[in-house]
């Protein structure tokens, strides 16, 4: 499993915003946006691409265009999804897939409710979107579902991590393609299975449910 921590003022500022209690959900959703953009740049830096050649109004040039099949998206409901706007920014042509996972706050097992991907993920590139990495136990079930389906490599943008959640998924993914792209890595886990400092929770502060 390769991970990246981001490592840049400007991101650990906008993250320092989002960490903020007092944070309105409106600042909260076009930061998390930003955020996405900029760890795209990151995240993709392993896309497919084809070697092409344009002609330029002066000659022919050589270049790069993303491979098909084209990148699949996936954001987690429900905070994934504010994550997204800011990858298909820097991604546009790339397809967008949907899972609905909730964690049972009790057990801390996530449950999928809901899905809406191709049925065949066969040599497909996909890049997971959820703000939160806390247990790894969505993003567990997230990515083995993609690879079930047939996916070759998962990349993961997570606004948040930590280092018993990293573990966790590089235990429960050997052997298999995956890379996480983290705006930063917190210092544990409470016991009550939240990041710690963290942000609180993503999606009550994303859609304002607090
Ligand atoms: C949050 C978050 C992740 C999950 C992380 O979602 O967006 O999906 O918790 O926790 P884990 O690493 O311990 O599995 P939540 O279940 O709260 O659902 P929501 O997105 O609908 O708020
Ligand atoms: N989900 C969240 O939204 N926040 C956490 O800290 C952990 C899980």
């Amino acid at each position: 499993m390769r991970v990246h921590v981001a490592d840049h003022p400007l991101i650990t500022h906008k993250i320092t915003v989002l960490r903020d209690r007092t944070t309105p959900s409106p600042t909260f959703r076009a930061l998390t946006e930003e955020l996405v953009t900029l760890l795209a740049y990151e995240a993709t830096r392993n896309v497919r691409v084809d070697v092409v050649t344009v002609e330029t109004p002066v000659a022919l040039a050589q270049g790069l265009a993303i491979s098909s099949p084209r990148p699949l998206v996936v954001p987690i409901l429900r905070a994934g999804l504010g994550m997204l706007e800011g990858m298909v920014k820097l991604v546009p042509t790339a397809e967008v897939g949907f899972l609905g996972m909730v964690r049972n706050e009790e057990t801390l097992q996530p449950d999928i409710y809901a899905e809406r991907l191709p049925d065949d993920l066969s040599n497909r590139q996909c890049f997971v979107l959820d703000p939160m990495l806390a247990t790894g136990g969505s993003l567990i079930a997230a990515i083995t579902y993609l690879f079930d389906r047939g996916a070759v490599d998962v990349t993961a943008v997570c606004l948040l991590g930590t280092p018993e959640g990293l573990a966790a998924v590089e235990k429960a993914t050997q052997g298999r393609e995956v890379t996480i792209v983290l705006g930063a890595l917190d210092e544990k886990l409470n016991e009550f299975g939240y990041i710690v400092p963290g942000l609180g929770d993503a999606g009550d502060r994303l859609y304002g449910t607090v």
